[in-house]
């Protein structure tokens, strides 16, 4: 794991219906920081907040208040087209209910944000190929989402959350919706992952077996950090 800090909060508040009387404050100053290659597991119970603070760093929605640095950019500074640009190209997304097509293949699954880009679609399709190939998926390149396993569908939204080889990878509940041992196979294989590209995740969960394939775990209560991980390991 390297010293420089891939991404980091500072007093981040997100209130929901601001000003109303249905205001939500579900996040409440919460700072965090990552650095390159670390896997860190947030956890905290239902409604907490975990997945406010994705949705912010993933650019999908903006904090009320507070800053976000990714790869040392302020997100919050970007245009709306500057921030679908910088998602594409630094922020992988896995969800629980893995997201795919269904009507597409596992191939057109997983070139879809590459098509996004300069790169001809013959070019695309070849590294796609080659990723499915890396995560064990040679033999259902042209499988639809149901005719795959379930640990199979969330291996072909990996692949496409890879092939953009971004700065941080977000799971929101990644393995939620697998029994425990596709739970695991998936987690070793985020591990290795990022044991060989120093790839960093962050993955949202309610399972302490989850989070203990994790360097660190990061817990919210109502809003706010109760425990960084960060004395307990490393
Ligand atoms: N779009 C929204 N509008 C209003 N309130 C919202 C909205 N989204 C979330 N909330 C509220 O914000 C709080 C945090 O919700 P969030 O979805 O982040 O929780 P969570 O930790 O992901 O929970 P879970 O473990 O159940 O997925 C909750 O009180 C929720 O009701
Ligand atoms: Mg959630």
């Amino acid at each position: 794991m390297s010293d420089e800090i891939i991404l980091k909060t500072k007093n981040l508040h997100k209130k929901y219906a601001e000003g109303t009387s249905m205001e939500v404050h579900a996040l409440r100053g919460v700072d965090i920081e990552i650095k390159r290659g670390e896997m860190v597991a947030i956890m905290g119970p239902s409604g907490c907040g975990k997945t406010t603070l994705l949705n912010l760093l993933g650019g999908i929605d903006q904090p009320s208040e507070g800053t976000i640095y990714i790869n040392n950019q302020d997100i919050n500074l970007l245009t709306d087209t500057e921030v679908t640009d910088f998602r594409l190209h630094n922020i992988g997304y896995i969800f629980q209910l893995f997201n795919l097509f269904e009507f597409l293949s596992a191939l057109d699954n997983t070139v879809l944000p590459l098509l996004l880009t300069d790169i001809t679609k013959l070019e695309a399709e070849e590294e796609a190929k080659m990723m499915l190939r890396q995560m064990g998926l040679g033999d259902k390149i042209f499988h639809l989402p149901n005719e795959l396993s379930g640990g199979e569908q969330q291996r072909v939204a990996v692949s496409r959350a890879l092939l953009m080889n971004p700065a941080i990878i977000l799971g929101d509940e990644p393995t939620g919706d697998l029994d425990q041992d596709t739970s695991s196979e998936i987690m070793n294989l985020f591990v290795s992952i990022n044991e060989n590209y120093k790839q960093t995740f962050l993955v949202v969960t309610h399972s302490e077996h989850i989070a203990k394939f994790c360097h660190r775990t990061i817990r919210i209560v109502d809003g706010e950090i109760v425990d960084d991980g960060k004395q307990v390991k490393k």
